[in-house]
């Protein structure tokens, strides 16, 4: 999720430190903090910035050569001085810092709380240090051996660096699912979550994998596995320059985090679909379930990229859930004086959770007596801290202004949380509820076969990249993801774009068509197939140029347009997780190609925190 930086050798430690969170500034994060050992653990950690941590240490000696720091996103725990890293274990004789998601940490909680722990923060970090002490403690074991034996037990994502004490000169860090880097210098060591804070000081580095443990001295680094086994270190040298490494390797952020998303939707579901269970966990969903299953309705509040999503939830949960749903613009919504009675439930989608009309508009119905369910991407932000309940989309910082993992991540929510009030509500067969659980649990691996040959979108791309007007066409599930891929146009490239029902076209906007006109259908497998094959037949006929995204392997428009790209096939209530993803690539591309800057595309914020 977030950054760490970790150093031991012959320099003063804080300032490698304090460097390096600022080199992982670029990452997103909400609180930062510094470890050192004097004569004892000294930490030092605050909500905000790293300039504001940097200024609260000014005058404070830290003398020290060994240390560790953080830059914080928070999963669990919402932003604040107490919940920020590094973590500081009951004995005061480690310190940790740890980016990731420990899944199984209230069973871990429980445990230690029986064995009279207390904690100091909400975070699972905090219980997986005391975790490890408890460990270390009971079998009389070293830091080493107790992180091996505890990293056994844990369910989740983390890269985690840990002072001890006991062991002054010594860091111990380890990593699964979360990036580490170890640069090597002259009797010094660099820990980092990318080579950026590392690049200035060596260009050698070794990348730590899954299931490694490093044992790390100035003048020493030992790696092993969980099974004890030294392993040898594979050293590389960078060849990459500090901005490549902010955007690894991906020229820009939004690329990087389109192709981030078979992981973050991983990241999403991690936790919440359990196959082998049978059951989708989301505590949230939990608390409020018989509000949910007996609402009279359920008004979704959004704006954007967001409203979309909630478009699509729309559709999903009036199917699933037989639950009338209002899809409402949020900037309306707090103005028009709407009616919204008790039994109804919000739901406020928001990328950010900072967004003003979305803020005011439910904090308008909460007003009136509805419960407020958040499904958002920033832990502790402003949607959050007003909501009654939410579900988080673990989608990591988003960077890029235009919003595509968090999206994908609101629809895998939204769809987790409509087939479980579903199941509730018995109003689908447990059959059906399994089958898209499985469903869902195919997204990942269908958005990486997509993301693995981008060929016949550049191509598209460069085809229609100065055209002056895109049409955006579909039905049913793939009508919001129509108009996602009109905005993610717009907002990328600046060329106007609008999305439509396709059989809407007839009354009106089919005028607009001729042979300049751009054209794109989401035509995939599904129940309105055959009637979009009509439509475009319609456009076709008119000479508009067609471009279409097809469920791969069909044939039936091969006639009627060279410019087909095939996405795997799934159920079309979860489709639109995949359909959407040649959409993002395409107003990448076609943005890249006009020169524009696609990360910050003018105009353009990444929260509209004003109205
Ligand atoms: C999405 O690409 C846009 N940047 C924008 O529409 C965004 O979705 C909208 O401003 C809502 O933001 P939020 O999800 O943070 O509330
Ligand atoms: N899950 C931890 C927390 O919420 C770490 C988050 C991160 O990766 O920064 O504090």
């Amino acid at each position: 999720m977030c950054g760490i930086v970790a150093y031991v050798g012959n320099r003063e430690s804080y300032p490698v430190i304090l460097k390096g969170l600022k080199r992982l500034e670029y990452r997103g994060y909400d609180s930062s903090g510094v470890a050192v050992i004097s004569d004892k653990i000294e930490v030092y950690k605050k909500q905000g910035k790293v300039a504001e941590l940097e200024e609260s240490l000014l005058g404070i000696p830290m003398k020290s050569t060994i240390g560790i720091g953080h830059t914080r996103w928070a999963t669990h725990g919402e932003p604040s001085d107490r919940n920020a890293h590094p973590h500081i274990s009951k004995s005061g004789r480690i310190a940790m810092i740890h980016n990731g998601i420990i899944e199984n940490y209230a069973a871990l909680k429980l445990e230690l709380l029986k064995k009279d722990y207390t904690f100091s923060s909400d975070t699972d970090t905090e219980v997986l240090l005391n975790f490890i002490e408890d460990i270390r403690k009971h079998n009389a074991c070293s830091l080493e051996e107790a992180v091996r034996i505890a990293l056994k037990r844990v369910v989740g994502a983390y890269v985690i660096v840990l002072l001890d004490l006991e062991n002054p000169d010594t860091l111990i860090a380890a990593r699964k699912g979360s990036p580490l880097v170890i640069g090597i210098g002259k009797n010094e060591h660099f820990l980092a979550s990318d080579a950026s804070p590392i690049i200035e000081y060596t260009k050698e580095v070794v990348y730590i994998n899954d299931y490694e443990l490093a044992i790390v001295k100035g003048n020493e680094l030992i790696l092993k596995n969980l099974g004890n086994e030294v392993i040898t270190p594979f050293v590389q040298k960078l060849d990459m320059e500090l901005a490549a490494i902010e955007k690894g390797g991906f020229n820009h952020f939004m690329i990087k985090e389109i192709f981030e998303q078979p992981q973050t939707i991983f990241d999403c579901l991690r936790g919440r679909l359990d196959l082998t269970r049978s059951d989708i966990m989301m505590a949230g969903v939990e608390k409020y379930i018989d509000e949910l299953k007996n609402a009279n309705r359920i008004i979704i509040v959004a704006c954007g990229t967001s409203w979309h999503a909630g478009l699509i939830a729309e559709y999903i949960i009036e199917e699933l859930c037989r639950i009338p749903v209002e899809v409402e613009y949020a900037s309306e919504f707090r103005y028009r004086n709407p009616i919204v009675n008790k039994g109804d439930v919000i739901f406020a989608i928001s990328q950010s959770g900072e967004t003003a009309d979305t803020l005011v508009a439910i904090e308008r119905a909460k007003e009136q007596g509805a419960i407020i369910f958040g499904i958002l991407n920033v832990v502790g932000s402003s949607i959050a801290r007003i909501s009654h309940a939410g579900a988080y989309t673990h989608a990591g910082p988003e960077i890029g202004v235009a919003s595509t993992k968090a999206f994908t991540a609101q629809l895998v929510v939204l769809t987790m949380m409509a087939i479980k009030i579903a199941k509730e509500k018995q109003t689908i067969s447990e059959g059906r509820f399994v089958q898209l659980m499985e469903e869902l649990s195919a997204v990942p691996d269908k958005v990486a076969a997509i993301l693995k040959d981008t060929y016949v979108v550049e191509r598209i791309a460069a085809k229609h990249a100065t055209a002056s007007s895109f049409l955006f066409l579909g039905r049913g599930y793939n009508f919001p993801i129509a108009l996602e891929g009109a905005l993610k146009l717009k907002e990328i490239s600046y060329i106007h774009a609008e999305g439509y029902p396709a059989a809407e076209m007839k009354h009106g906007p089919i005028a607009l068509v001729d042979e300049n006109l751009p054209v794109l259908f989401v035509a995939t497998k599904d129940a309105y197939h055959q009637k979009v094959i009509s439509n475009m037949q319609e456009i076709n006929a008119r000479k508009g140029k067609l471009i279409a995204i097809v469920s791969a392997g069909d044939h039936t428009i091969d006639a009627l347009t060279d410019d087909i790209i095939e996405v795997p096939e799934a159920d079309e209530l979860i489709a639109p997780i995949i359909n959407v993803i040649p959409l993002q690539l395409l107003s990448y591309y076609i943005g890249v190609s006009r020169g524009l800057d696609v990360d910050k595309p003018r105009n353009l914020a990444k929260s509209v925190t004003v109205e």
